[in-house]
């Protein structure tokens, strides 16, 4: 029996657990994943620790990310992103991030293209940063606007050195979308509760617009609820959630697990 896991504080109610058991038992591995809570304090004795006891990877989530840089070798795009969320115990302690490969993968699941094409990516925290880094690299132009223009700024002057990024406001987004072909919002607006909220509108989308959340509670937010009004294709954040899990099971285990099930398995959990 092989063993994975998250680490995070507070981490009850991860939906990893049951998203990547479903992986498991659809392919017939002897392997169990967990949740664990572990204080951002004891983070080096506890990645020691799953590494002694043989656990075949771990995901690391929130307070934990950016302090296990400096615990274990992080890859070239972890460093570059800031923070880990996948390790590896097979060769030492190796910190991936798949948060901007999930997102990559999510898009072109859905038959969406990113070579060549302009991208507005609403807000600049951590997941921002994982998408804006990878989006980029993959030869999309991207147009980073947060709610505080600076650390808009401040991330598109990291992602200048892999490829075309610009920064801006909230004042121009009506114009931005005429441009975009693809939508991303990877701020927390419109999480539950307040679902009721959002920064873009259907007057403001054109139908040739994909339109992205990676919030996944609702599964059907406000501003997808705008976008399918505006006639633009809808990604929602169960996909994201799913396509990085999905990395991380490639990444441990070398095997591409069933994207379907774990979507089913995440989907049911969240009614
Ligand atoms: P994460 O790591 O999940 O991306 P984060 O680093 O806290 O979280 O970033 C949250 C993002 O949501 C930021 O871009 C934040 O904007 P600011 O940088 O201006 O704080 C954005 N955000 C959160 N609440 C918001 C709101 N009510 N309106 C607009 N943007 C909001």
């Amino acid at each position: 029996m092989k063993l994975f896991g998250v680490l995070g504080d507070p981490i009850s109610h991860s939906l990893s657990p049951v998203m990547h058991n479903s992986a498991f038992k659809a392919l017939g591995m002897e392997c169990e994943y967990h949740a664990f809570r572990v204080n951002p304090e004891y983070l080096k004795k506890a990645l020691q620790g799953a590494h002694a006891l043989g656990f075949g990877g771990l995901n690391l989530t929130i307070p934990l990310k950016e302090k296990a840089l400096g615990i274990v070798k992080p890859t070239e795009m972890a460093k570059q992103i800031g923070a880990v969320n996948t390790v590896d115990f097979r060769e030492g302690m190796i910190g991936h991030n798949t948060d901007g490969i999930g997102a990559k993968m999510a898009l072109s699941g859905a038959g969406i293209k990113i070579t060549g094409k302009n991208v507005l990516l609403l807000g600049a925290g951590g997941a921002a940063r994982a998408i804006a880094f990878q989006l980029a690299k993959d030869g999309a132009s991207v147009t980073i606007a947060n709610r505080t223009p600076e650390r808009a700024e401040a991330l598109a002057k990291d992602v200048i050195k892999v490829g075309k990024v610009q920064a801006s406001g909230y004042e121009d987004l009506k114009a931005i979308i005429r441009e975009s072909d693809i939508l991303i919002n990877s701020t927390s607006v419109g999480m539950y509760p307040k679902i009721s909220e959002t920064m873009v509108t259907s007057d403001m989308m054109h139908k040739d617009l994909t339109v992205f959340d990676i919030v996944y509670n609702p599964q059907n937010t406000l501003l997808l609820k705008e976008a399918k009004r505006a006639g633009a294709t809808t990604i929602d954040g169960v996909m994201m959630l799913v396509f990085q899990g999905a990395e991380s099971f490639k990444i441990w285990t070398g095997r591409t697990p069933p994207v379907d099930v774990m979507e089913k398995a995440v989907r049911e959990k969240l009614v």
